[in-house]
């Protein structure tokens, strides 16, 4: 049976991109928040995941208005990056995983979760940005195949926490289930607090923030006592993003009822937005 070997949740701002494209990691501005990487890569480099399962929220360039699914499953054997605005540079395509993909699709239609399969799917910073971060030193050959879930928090009305959370406990039985060898590791992209528009741009909720992280550790079901709307008027309209974490975190509890930190990082702020790296082992 495929292993699932731990979670990392990470934000994903445009800018970081830039960033990288330009080498400004050791600059004064990004060094609090690529500072927080190291010992997640050295993590990783014995943890050694084959694929990702990458929960992130598409910002409009696979899927717009006209057309919203809630949660939707890449099931592609390559995935490729596209320019969605923001100025930064695409990333080579990702292999796909549609074994895995698969796999999930079935259970998570079984469990009752009606999700949007995608046998072509275009993917936006929310999807290649952690796989940037996490593994810096990649070329043209990244080192994961990935299969990403696709969860809504673009057009109301969104999903619930709890059922986010659900759709992750499910996803981690179908990883769990998988007659593979594959070694998994669960990205949860976005967050934490942050708004880009309106008259509270630039909200941050950094008690909040440290709260949710901690639950994630102590009391996983924390945020689901949360409306959707309680939670953005914490968090931002962005903010909301922290569902990816609760989906990432759902899905640790099919290998076993605890996890451990490996390591965490919290910094004020990038563009607008307070980011967030928190890597779990299971
Ligand atoms: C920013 C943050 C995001 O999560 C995003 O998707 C786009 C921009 C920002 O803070 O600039
Ligand atoms: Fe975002």
């Amino acid at each position: 049976m495929a292993k699932i070997i731990g979670g990392v949740g990470t934000s994903h701002i445009p800018a970081i991109g830039g960033a990288i494209h330009k080498g400004l990691q050791n600059e004064p501005y990004w060094k609090p928040f690529f500072g927080g990487f190291p010992p997640i890569h050295d993590w990783l480099a014995t943890a050694r995941p084959d694929v990702v399962v990458m929960f992130y929220n598409d910002h409009g360039l696979n899927f717009f208005l006209d057309k919203m699914p809630t949660f939707a499953v890449g099931a592609a054997a390559q995935y490729v990056s596209a320019d969605e605005g923001w100025g930064i540079p695409t990333q080579p395509p990702v292999q796909g995983c549609p074994d895995l993909s698969w796999q999930l699709i079935n259970t998570l239609v079984e469990r009752e979760f009606d999700i949007v399969s995608c046998q072509e799917m275009l993917i936006d910073h929310a999807c290649t940005l952690p796989l940037k971060l996490l593994w810096p030193q990649s070329g043209d050959d990244w080192p994961v195949r990935i299969v990403p879930v696709c969860i809504n928090t673009v057009q109301f009305p969104l999903p619930k926490a709890s059922r986010v959370y659900a759709l992750g406990k499910a996803v981690g039985e179908a990883v769990a289930a998988w007659g593979s060898d594959q070694r998994v590791l669960m990205v949860a992209s976005g967050g934490l607090s942050h708004q880009l528009d309106g008259t509270r741009a630039g909200h941050i909720n950094k008690g909040f923030d440290l709260q949710f992280m901690d639950s994630l550790l102590t009391n996983p079901e924390w945020a689901t006592q949360f409306s959707i709307h309680e939670l953005v008027e914490k968090t931002g309209t962005q903010g909301i993003e922290l569902l990816m974490w609760l989906a990432m975190r759902g899905s640790l509890t099919a290998a076993g009822p605890s996890v451990r930190k490996v390591h965490s990082n919290y910094h004020i702020p990038i563009s607008n937005t307070a980011t967030a790296v928190m890597a779990l082992e299971v």
